[in-house]
């Protein structure tokens, strides 16, 4: 007898929607429904995908459902998911789980209240590139880390509800604290508005992370002519690349490195510094899809009752950090990002991050 099937209903068959309909639909017992106001897109779906059902409104869903994957447009993505939460639906939200700080400490009480899971999509923290990197770091090969520089750059999907940095800046932050283990306690924005008047389309972040005490960078942007999807890590012993936009060299690991130059008093020329040149390394990563790595976890959680590598503490976490990246493009200086612990403390949060073993 095969296992009762996973009813999971997307709500959003847009870009991203349609690419979770495609990789749950290709997961054993799971049954799909796509849920969007746009009767168009519905027909899309049904025409890509004759097996899924399809729906116009969540609330008719909600009692022939098991879980939920929120793939709508971000400022919509809290009322979705508190609806699904407290009908007693297991819920993945896309990043980021919310808008705002108080929405997402909202969607993980509503979770807590129900019992039910709730996830995050940070597709990030389900890339083997990304794990292989971690692995790096963590194996002392690069030294200590002095800096990792980020860039997500190119003609982008402009958004109708949020600015570059909620759009794209949540894989960033998701995948430089969970390299370094920590939550950044301070953020420092640049940002301009160049197209359309309404929201920030570049922006320079500035991180800092007290305990690894090794600072971020991580430019975004919507215009740019050449896509960029680069983390760069910066060690005293080497230096790595994570460049995603490589079909077979994703990682490489540059044996580089600058020491300060053996004083010598009779040289008026010459540089500060001397340079080491050595291999450049790539290593092999098997390549797993992050998406369906992502969904089928959380179907497993769905399945099992166990609790989500990426959970909604961890999405809380993020939004967090987004919030004050916003107080600093605002007054135009450093913000300060409550960690988990002070706002545990203050009996507004609850917030138990694990950034690290992070594989399903
Ligand atoms: N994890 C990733 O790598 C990744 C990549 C791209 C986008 N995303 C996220 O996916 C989400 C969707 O982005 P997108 O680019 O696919 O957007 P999109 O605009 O292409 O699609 C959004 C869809 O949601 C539908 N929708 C809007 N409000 C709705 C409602 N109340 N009920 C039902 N349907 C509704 C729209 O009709 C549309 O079909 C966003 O949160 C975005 O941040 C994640």
């Amino acid at each position: 007898m095969g296992r009762t099937p996973t009813r999971v209903g997307v709500v959003g068959y847009g870009y991203w929607g349609s690419k979770h309909v495609r990789v749950l639909n290709s997961l054993p017992d799971v049954e799909v429904t796509v849920i969007d106001q746009d009767e168009q897109r519905l027909r899309e779906a049904m025409s890509s995908f004759p097996s899924v059902r399809i729906a116009t409104d969540l609330a008719d869903e909600l009692e022939s459902q098991d879980a939920v994957v929120v793939a709508t447009p971000p400022g919509v993505h809290a009322p979705i998911a508190l609806q699904a939460l407290k009908a007693g639906l297991h819920t993945l939200v896309e990043k980021p789980l919310a808008t705002s700080v108080e929405e997402a400490e909202s969607l993980v009480e509503a979770a807590r209240s129900a019992d039910v899971r709730l996830m995050v999509g940070h597709t990030f923290e389900y890339n083997p590139a990304v794990w292989k990197l971690k692995e790096i770091i963590a194996s002392g090969e690069l030294g200590r880390v002095l800096y990792i520089d980020a860039a997500r750059l190119s003609l982008g999907r402009y958004q109708h509800d949020c600015n570059v940095i909620w759009d794209l800046a949540p894989h960033d932050i998701s995948i430089v604290s969970y390299l370094l283990d920590e939550v950044p306690q301070t953020a420092s924005v640049w940002a301009q508005r160049n197209v359309g008047g309404q929201h920030e389309d570049v922006a320079y972040i500035r991180l800092e992370f007290e305990q690894s005490g090794a600072p971020a960078f991580v430019h975004l942007s919507w215009l740019h002519p050449e896509k960029v999807r680069r983390v760069t890590v910066v060690g005293e012993k080497k230096m790595a690349i994570y460049n995603d936009m490589s079909d077979n060299e994703r990682i490489r690991i540059y044996d580089v490195g600058v020491d300060p130059a053996q004083v010598d008093e009779g040289a008026s020329h010459g540089f500060p510094v001397s340079y080491r040149f050595g291999d450049i390394v790539s290593p092999f990563i098997p390549f797993q899809e992050p998406l369906l790595v992502q969904d089928g976890h959380f179907v497993e959680c769905v399945r099992t009752g166990r609790e989500p590598q990426t959970p909604g503490e961890r999405g809380l976490d993020i939004v967090r950090v987004l919030a004050a990246t916003d107080v600093s493009t605002a007054t135009g200086g450093p913000a300060t990002i409550p960690s988990t612990l002070e706002v545990a403390g203050n009996g507004t949060g609850n917030g138990s991050v694990r950034l690290s073993g992070v594989r399903p």
